[in-house]
């Protein structure tokens, strides 16, 4: 009798068996998604000044993509002034906790210094691309898992393939093979990656970026992967996520979930925090069933530190307390 009620109670609760844990009885996520890597993106502000941060980033993850810290205006301010230490202290702290990192980014349209701007010629801006990417890739090798080489190039609207920003305004459709071929002729070891947002259903935008990419492949131009953002509104997860990651994982490359967060675009109640959970659960399992998914990254750790500081967009809330959000990946990475 009692074993027909438990049972009935968790078929009630719709789960075969109780959240899924690790050998100590506590959930740890980056256990539970091996071999695949659980990831967050990491703010060196809070993570040497908030304890309870810390202790989730130590703890939770096994991959970390710096927030800003290896951006243009943080790394390379100067035409001649390089500055790594932001971005270094991320890198010790997960190869303390035997974490990954994801480099972020080397190419993008915004934030640039002011002195990567259009008085430069095409070839004087040729120049410094090279000169970033090689003391960029120098400075980190040995040391990262992968790269977004390429970030946000693709534009939004469908009359034109790539947005109107100084790398496709200076180097026309040759922008992203330019990034992705220094970066390997420096480093052949990190995956080069290209990122971008909303580009997680199948829409015209991840049509042509598909087309943008079979034609790289079709070149021979270095390339091992698509970062999918996953920047998401409320009940809004794309049907056809798992699909989309699978054509381009066709194409012989890996997909990974790069800054997901799911911004509640309203009250924070248990009804919202319900369908986050169930949302954060789709995005789990579009990339645990698609084999050349290799990771699931969130855009920060605790909603008080969130980029989006009204959304409650993360799994950890404010105290830094699991959400359902939590416990519903747990139940994704363990194939529920
Ligand atoms: C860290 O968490 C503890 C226990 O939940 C809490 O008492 C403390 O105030 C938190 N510290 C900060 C800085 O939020
Ligand atoms: C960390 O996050 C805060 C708040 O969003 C932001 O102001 C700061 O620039 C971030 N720091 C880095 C190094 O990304
Ligand atoms: C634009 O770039 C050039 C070359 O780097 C630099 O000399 C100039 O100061 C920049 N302009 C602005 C407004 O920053
Ligand atoms: C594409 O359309 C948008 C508006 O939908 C417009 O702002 C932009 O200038 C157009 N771009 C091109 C290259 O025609
Ligand atoms: C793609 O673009 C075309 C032409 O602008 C438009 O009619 C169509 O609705 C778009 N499709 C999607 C899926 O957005
Ligand atoms: C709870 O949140 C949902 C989703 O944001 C919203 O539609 C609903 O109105 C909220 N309920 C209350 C009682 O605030």
């Amino acid at each position: 009798m009692f074993v027909f009620l438990l049972g009935l109670a968790l078929i009630l609760r719709g789960e075969a068996s109780p959240t899924p844990t690790s050998t100590d009885g506590r959930i740890i996520l980056r256990d539970l998604a091996a071999p695949r890597f659980f990831g967050a993106a990491a703010n060196t502000t809070f993570l040497f000044n908030d304890q309870n941060y810390t202790r989730l980033a130590e703890t939770q993850f096994s991959i970390f993509t710096p927030e800003r810290e290896m951006k243009w205006p943080t790394v390379h301010p100067f035409p001649n002034v390089f500055n790594f230490t932001p971005g270094d202290e991320i890198v010790k702290f997960a190869e303390s906790r035997g974490a990954r990192v994801r480099g972020h980014n080397l190419m993008w349209g915004s934030p640039l210094p002011p002195w990567v701007n259009d008085s430069l010629s095409a070839t004087e801006l040729d120049r410094a691309l090279k000169n970033h990417i090689n003391t960029v890739m120098d400075h980190y090798r040995g040391r990262l898992y992968a790269m977004d080489v390429i970030n946000e190039f693709i534009s939004d609207t469908p009359n034109a393939t790539f947005k109107d920003i100084i790398w496709t305004r200076k180097f026309g459709e040759e922008a992203m093979a330019k990034g992705l071929t220094y970066a390997r002729q420096a480093d052949p070891e990190p995956k080069l990656y290209i990122n971008d947002y909303d580009i997680e259903a199948i829409n015209n935008k991840s049509n042509s970026l598909f087309e943008v990419v079979k034609s790289l492949k079709k070149d021979g131009i270095p390339l091992d992967g698509i970062g999918f953002q996953c920047h998401l509104t409320l009940g809004q997860v794309p049907p056809d996520l798992q699909e989309n990651l699978q054509r381009f994982a066709d194409l012989d490359l890996d997909v990974a979930i790069t800054e997901l967060d799911i911004n509640l675009r309203g009250p924070a109640n248990e009804t919202a925090y319900a369908q986050q959970a169930k949302d954060y659960k789709e995005v789990v399992r579009a990339c645990v069933a698609v084999k050349r998914c290799v990771s699931v990254t969130v855009w920060g750790i605790s909603d008080d530190y969130s980029w989006i500081p009204d959304g409650e967009v993360l799994p950890w809330d404010r105290e830094k307390q699991p959400k359902p959000a939590f416990f519903a990946i747990a139940e994704a990475f363990s194939g529920r």
